[in-house]
């Protein structure tokens, strides 16, 4: 599949989707706590993205009628709790002490989209716990760092599987990161896992989310009878983040971010 290249008009677009996702993700962050429901956190999110910012919640009904996903995702966030790995649905069931949850907002502003995900905790949570949510999110900073015209997406994925492996975690090979823009999921694939000198080469004006899953345990996941929630085989602790980005004439520009959520190149 082809790779589109995006124009700097389509890029300032770009950015505004971005930091518009990244801002919905500011918004929740006080409102994770103990005894929250996952439905709560949805509505306040739907209500911002619409009410207050104008933009549409790009999972509600994603997936409709394609063959790979027959039902259309029913929410306006994903809300993945400890042992899920991605795409939980939003339900009545309340946060508690000590729960990790990644909250995954794509918002569409003006037909472009921006796509970025944040680990959040509920109280108090165990060492290795607040090790796996800190090496995933290294994970993904690695990886964006190393995006630039002529790198190979083959190199990225290594280095961000090596950093998971050499702190005993696993990466989630079922999922991966992708391309973006006018469309929410396009080419290309972004692997969390690779081999050195293989893959796409980079180029600039190319627009792609790094989101790697990293388990405590196996790598393995299962997806539920709901088509959607992805689990952790083991049922191991997972964590995930992402960003969306741009490749620019000498390196990267992180579109996800926000006053409140920068990124340190
Ligand atoms: N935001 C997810 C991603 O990072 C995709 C969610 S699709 C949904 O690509 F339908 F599950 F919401
Ligand atoms: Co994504
Ligand atoms: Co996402």
């Amino acid at each position: 599949m082809q790779i589109s290249i995006k124009t700097e008009e389509d890029i300032q677009k770009m950015r505004i989707a971005g930091r518009l996702a990244a801002e919905v993700l500011d918004m929740i962050g006080e409102h994770v706590t103990a005894g929250v429901t996952t439905n709560e956190l949805d509505k306040l999110c739907h209500d911002y993205m619409v009410n207050v910012q104008n933009t549409i919640p790009a999972t509600i009904n994603y997936g409709h009628k394609t063959t790979q996903y027959p039902h259309g995702y029913p929410k306006s966030i994903c809300t993945s709790i400890n042992h899920v790995i991605c795409h939980g649905i939003p339900a009545d069931k309340k946060l508690k002490n000590g729960d990790i949850v990644n909250i995954d907002v794509t918002v569409i502003k003006d037909g472009w989209h921006g796509d970025t995900s944040r680990m959040y905790t509920v109280g108090k949570i165990p060492g290795r716990t607040q090790k796996l949510i800190d090496i995933t999110k290294e994970c993904m900073e690695i990886g964006i760092r190393m995006v630039a015209p002529g790198v190979q997406l083959g190199d990225i994925g290594y280095a961000i599987a090596n950093h998971a492996h050499a702190n005993r975690f696993s990466v989630v090979r079922e999922y991966c990161g992708h391309g973006i823009g006018k469309v929410f999921h396009e080419s290309p694939q972004v692997m969390h896992y690779g081999r050195k000198g293989t893959g796409v080469v980079l180029q600039k004006g190319m627009t792609f989310t790094i989101e790697p899953m990293i388990n405590i345990g196996k790598r393995h996941s299962r997806l539920l009878s709901d088509e959607w929630t992805v689990i952790t085989k083991d049922k191991s602790l997972s964590a995930q983040w992402e960003h969306t980005m741009v490749v620019t004439d000498t390196g990267v520009e992180v579109l996800t971010v926000s006053d409140n959520y920068k990124f340190n190149y």
